[in-house]
């Protein structure tokens, strides 16, 4: 089991989300209850990471017809809710399959359909992040071998580790090493995790793994990864920012594994900014760098990283409210840095993303 709970969660008419602007220092949820509710919980960032902010949309789209469902209302429903963010695609394709389902029906119908939608695609991307992992861990566990460290013996169980205080040790010889930027644990997802999917796979098959962890300026979203790994018992060490590259250099990191927020058809990647960079020492390094995301993060209509919008936030974000300040809170990573992508179907080559078209 790779997670403690659902980041999302059915409650009568509403939905519970865990409040990710108070972690890590308190576990807070939220009951959202209406439209408004749903759009500002993904605006403001209580839900936040591409897969959750989809299916908050779902959600937020059965919590948006519960008072009436004709075509108007659901025109604004899904108007309202495609504003939040730009960049997560991931938001834009749970709402064009939720409008998919429901256009056709009477309106007497969508409420109930809505719900059903809505807990289908949370289902999805439980199933697909668990698939993530299993397809990334062959990655790590080759490293493992090839660093003359096959994995231990199964541990007996799996479990729910939840409050468990485990020993977290940090870097230490012969272990593999993972970095990672931003957030794309559990914590981003309805269940599992994109890019650190594959790390609890190999932790829950013994082998020994640590993780650089990026802090991730402005929002510090690395912070959430380091108390997802804490709560795993998975040997971690934040680093600021721009650590990475000096790390890369000094041969401590096996290989980068980050998530996704939009991947262009050509294979180029949008994910939180500071990624590019990491690339780019992973290159000159020698160091692989891999994406992992489920296929509901591939915008086959976008050709490549240069038609992807890049959400510009607030300047309070730099603690600031006057001043010069730029906050694009994405960058683009060029395909050919990349040496491949993990999704739920299988890894494949960022250049033969086109092999994965529906
Ligand atoms: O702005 P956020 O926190 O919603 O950013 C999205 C992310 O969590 C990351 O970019 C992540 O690496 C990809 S989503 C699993």
């Amino acid at each position: 089991m790779h997670y403690p709970l659902r980041t999302i969660q059915e409650d009568g008419d509403a939905v519970v989300i865990l409040d990710q602007t108070q972690l890590p220092r308190e576990t807070a949820f939220v009951r959202l209850t209406n439209l408004e509710e749903a759009a500002r919980a993904i605006r403001i960032m209580q839900v936040r990471g591409a897969p959750l902010i989809g299916a908050t949309a779902a959600y937020g789209v059965a919590l948006g017809l519960a008072d009436a469902a004709d075509d108007a209302r659901l025109a604004r429903v899904l108007e309202t809710l495609g504003a939040t963010r730009p960049t997560a695609v991931n938001l834009h394709w749970a709402l064009a399959r939720m409008n998919a389902v429901l256009a056709p029906l009477a309106a007497s119908a969508r409420r109930q359909a809505a719900w059903d939608e809505a807990h289908a695609i949370a289902r999805a991307d439980e199933a697909a992040n668990a698939a993530i992992g299993a397809n990334g861990l062959p990655l790590l566990a080759a490293i493992a071998q090839k660093k003359g460290h096959p994995p231990d013996p199964l541990p007996e169980e799996g479990g729910d580790y939840v409050g468990q205080a485990s020993p977290v040790r940090s870097e230490r010889a012969g272990a593999v090493n993972v970095m990672t930027h931003c957030n794309a644990g559990w914590l981003a997802t309805v269940a599992h995790g994109t890019a650190i999917a594959p790390i609890y796979a190999a932790h829950d098959a013994g082998i020994d793994i640590h993780v650089w962890v990026s802090e991730t300026r402005p929002r510090n979203q690395g912070l959430l990864t380091a108390w997802e790994l804490a709560q795993a018992g998975i040997a971690h060490t934040l680093i600021a920012d721009n650590a990475a590259g000096l790390l890369m250099m000094q041969g401590r990191v096996d290989c980068v594994i980050v998530g996704a927020d939009r991947i262009a058809a050509n294979g180029d990647t949008a994910n939180k900014v500071g990624t590019y960079l990491k690339a780019l020492a992973a290159q000159a390094h020698g160091v692989p760098f891999y994406v992992a995301a489920p296929l509901s993060t591939i915008d086959f209509a976008c050709p490549d990283g240069a038609a992807i919008p890049i959400e510009e936030r607030s300047a309070d974000e730099f603690g600031v409210t006057d001043g010069h300040v730029a906050n694009p809170a994405f960058d683009v990573t060029p395909a050919r840095l990349i040496a491949g992508i993990i999704t739920e179907r299988q890894l494949v080559a960022a250049a033969a993303l086109a092999a994965l078209r529906p």
